[in-house]
């Protein structure tokens, strides 16, 4: 089977899972385009920013990863792909009713169901109640403005040697501007802006192991 590059895609990526993922992305594309009720649209992330996703958690052998923002499960998919290769689990939250009824039933649709947990709950509110370096990799996902408000909280849930990625970081500068500034002014962070789909800001947290650590 091949990627979206034409490149030999592992086995671990199933046909039920790909069928679902293109089935996915087409039902995305038609409803964001005929709804301008942002609590409507699916606002999924891009095919290749999934790939680029799958690629890290396998990279950093990321077993507990939480996602902020399901909509309906489409990144989730991703991620728990991968997981299921290394062993694991995706802890995705979403507020939304609606968006966690969609996401309930990709799941059910797939054959990763085991590997998700799905949380739903503010994400604000989850994070508060996440433990100290709870998480190896978080996806960060959802309403931009939030993030300045959610970093305390982000950075003592990664663990050391933690990575969080986060989307639409060209597609939507403007708004990423505060939040990439207080996370690339932190010292106990190395950061990157990556063009794969809509922008990825990757930052890694601090390790012991650095020999460079501040
Ligand atoms: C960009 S969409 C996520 C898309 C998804 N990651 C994907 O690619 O398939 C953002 C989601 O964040 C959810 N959301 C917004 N505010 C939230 C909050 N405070 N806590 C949890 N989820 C929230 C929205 O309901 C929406 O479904």
């Amino acid at each position: 089977m091949l990627g979206s590059h034409g490149v030999a895609r592992e086995d671990s990526l199933t046909d039920p899972t790909d069928k679902l993922l293109t089935e996915l992305e087409e039902f995305g594309k038609v409803n964001d385009s005929s709804t301008t009720d942002r609590t409507r649209r699916m606002l999924n992330i891009t095919r290749d920013t999934g790939e680029f996703l799958a690629v890290l958690v396998r990279a950093t052998l990321a077993r507990r990863v939480l996602e902020i923002g399901t909509s309906n499960g489409y990144s989730t998919l991703w991620l728990a792909s991968a997981i299921r290769a290394i062993g694991g689990c995706v802890t995705t939250v979403e507020l939304s009713d609606y968006k966690i009824g969609l996401a309930r039933a990709t799941f059910a649709r797939s054959d990763l169901a085991r590997y998700i947990v799905l949380v739903h709950d503010d994400a604000g509110r989850m994070l508060r109640r996440s433990a100290d370096g709870a998480y190896d990799l978080v996806f960060l996902d959802s309403e931009r403005p939030e993030y300045p408000g959610w970093w305390p909280h982000l950075k003592r849930v990664l663990r050391p040697g933690g990575l969080m990625v986060v989307d639409n970081a060209t597609s939507h500068p403007a708004e990423m501007a505060p939040f990439v500034t207080l996370v690339s002014a932190d010292v106990q962070f190395v950061t990157s802006l990556v063009p794969v789909g809509n922008g990825e800001f990757l930052a890694v947290k601090a390790d012991q192991g650095w020999s460079d650590r501040t």
